[in-house]
């Protein structure tokens, strides 16, 4: 095996993932990629409309230019570094998210509360100067474990890379009518077809492994944590996703309101869906995954005779080799190209599913990994031995561990390699419709 990387605990595995890069420039590396992403996002949007809430649950455009910096201020200097406010008020302002349901966040998110643009701006500015002079630090601080690995700038990473998906879903939600501005007009057209049907896959009962353990992976959200491995039995999986055509037949059977996915546009001259640079028409995203919420997803599952699969299912089928072993990616050790996934930003949307055989895995099974996250029947829980490690950010997975919540694996086109890894473990109110999250229907034998 080779310096760096890592097995795990089930017999004949091979290496299940490399080490994230823990050095000062490479970290340092990938914090201005993250900027220089947000930044690119935020472009897609007139700073005249930054107060636009184009989800009513969700804050302003603008309470995002501001938190990304201020959660990695927070976590890295006024956390882990102990050294104080950088703006006593907008540190607290740009802090979180507030849970939507809660009224106080509903009322307070009105325009008077945010600062004008140049004001957040300004603050951005400042919060990244303080973050990139204060890195190394961090790195030198090896007997605590939030700075050990540098893990709370890979926190502060892969939290800004996870927002990008946010925004992004956010955007796609802008009225079809709203000003796109010349950066969306210079997004790359999306790609239409019709994609491929889904075949059952036959996954032998064997071993799932979900999570990871603590001594083996130098950064990893605290959901990640601790391994664990369940026997399962044998079960079929389809070998891609449900694609808006498919939905589409689903929806004709059964045209009820609760049926019609958020992402799709009724109009005069048909039905559309919606991407970051508007609606296109529905024939052109025919094969793209159906992008619809856990509930929904779990209705059409009934429809066929199936079911979704559940967490340790999908990993087993994404990992899991016949003969005991564990994958890095579900296609094997290379790291991921366009012919494996659609991820990274490699499109600005969603492409015809089936696209990328060469990314299937051990099972056959295909897109496990890119095109969409993937819906599971697994409430989104703790694994045992779980414990909120990052002092600064206790409630990361905590406060949604309420039975309301399920796991989605996987990737969409706007998750960050990065984020790509076994054990990574994402998670929506399972009535929520407007992630970049599809699924695949499971069979019992
Ligand atoms: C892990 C993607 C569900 O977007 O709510 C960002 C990530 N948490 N800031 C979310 C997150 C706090 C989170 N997900
Ligand atoms: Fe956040």
């Amino acid at each position: 095996m080779s310096a760096g990387s890592r097995t795990t605990t089930v017999a004949g595995r091979e290496p299940t993932s490399s080490t994230p890069p823990t050095t000062p420039l490479e970290l340092e590396r990938e914090l201005s990629a993250a900027w220089q992403r947000s930044d690119e996002i935020f472009a897609l949007v007139d700073e005249r409309d930054w107060l636009e809430r184009p989800i009513g649950l969700r804050l302003p455009l603008l309470f995002y230019v501001g938190h990304l910096p201020a959660f990695a201020w927070n976590q890295l200097g006024r956390g882990a570094l102990d050294a104080g406010a950088l703006d006593a008020h907008l540190d607290v302002l740009f802090e979180r998210g507030i849970d939507p349901q809660d009224e106080v966040s509903a009322s307070a998110s009105s325009a008077q509360r945010w600062p004008s643009v140049a004001e957040t701006l300004a603050y951005r500015d400042r919060a990244r100067a303080a973050v990139r002079a204060r890195a190394a630090e961090v790195l030198q601080r090896q007997e605590d474990e939030l700075c050990a690995n540098g893990r709370v700038l890979q926190l502060a990473i892969e939290h800004e890379l996870m927002h990008h998906e946010t925004l992004l879903y956010m955007l796609a939600e802008r009225a079809p009518t709203a000003r796109r501005g010349a950066a969306a007009a210079k997004l790359p057209e999306p790609p239409a077809g019709d994609g491929r049907a889904a075949e059952r896959r036959r996954i032998p009962a064997g071993p799932a492994v979900v999570g990871a353990r603590w001594s083996e992976l130098p950064f990893g959200w605290d959901n990640e944590f601790e391994q664990r491995v369940d026997a399962l039995p044998a079960f079929e999986l389809d070998s891609l996703p449900v694609r808006n055509r498919d939905w589409a037949d689903f929806y004709r059977a059964h045209p009820a309101e609760e049926n019609w996915p958020n992402a799709w546009l009724r109009g005069p001259t048909g039905w559309s869906v919606k991407t970051v640079a508007g609606p296109i028409a529905l024939e052109r995203a025919a094969g793209w995954p159906a992008q619809v919420s856990g509930e929904q997803a779990a209705r059409y599952c009934r429809w066929r005779g199936g079911r979704l699969p559940t967490e340790p299912e999908l990993a087993r089928a994404a990992y899991a080799t016949p003969d005991g072993g564990q994958r890095r990616y579900p296609w094997g050790a290379e790291p991921p190209s366009s012919r494996h996934a659609n991820l990274g930003f490699r499109h600005w949307s969603p492409v015809p599913v089936g696209e990328a055989p060469d990314g299937a895995s051990a099972f056959g099974v295909e897109e496990l990994v890119g095109n969409g996250w993937e819906w599971t029947s697994t409430a989104f829980a703790p694994l045992p031995g779980f414990r909120a490690w990052a002092r600064t950010y206790p409630g990361y997975s905590a406060d949604f561990f309420d039975g309301a919540h399920d796991v989605v694996l996987g990737a969409s086109w706007a998750t960050d390699e990065r984020l790509v890894r076994p054990s990574f473990r994402n998670w929506y109110r399972r009535s929520y419709p407007y992630p970049f999250t599809s699924f695949r229907v499971a069979h019992d034998l």
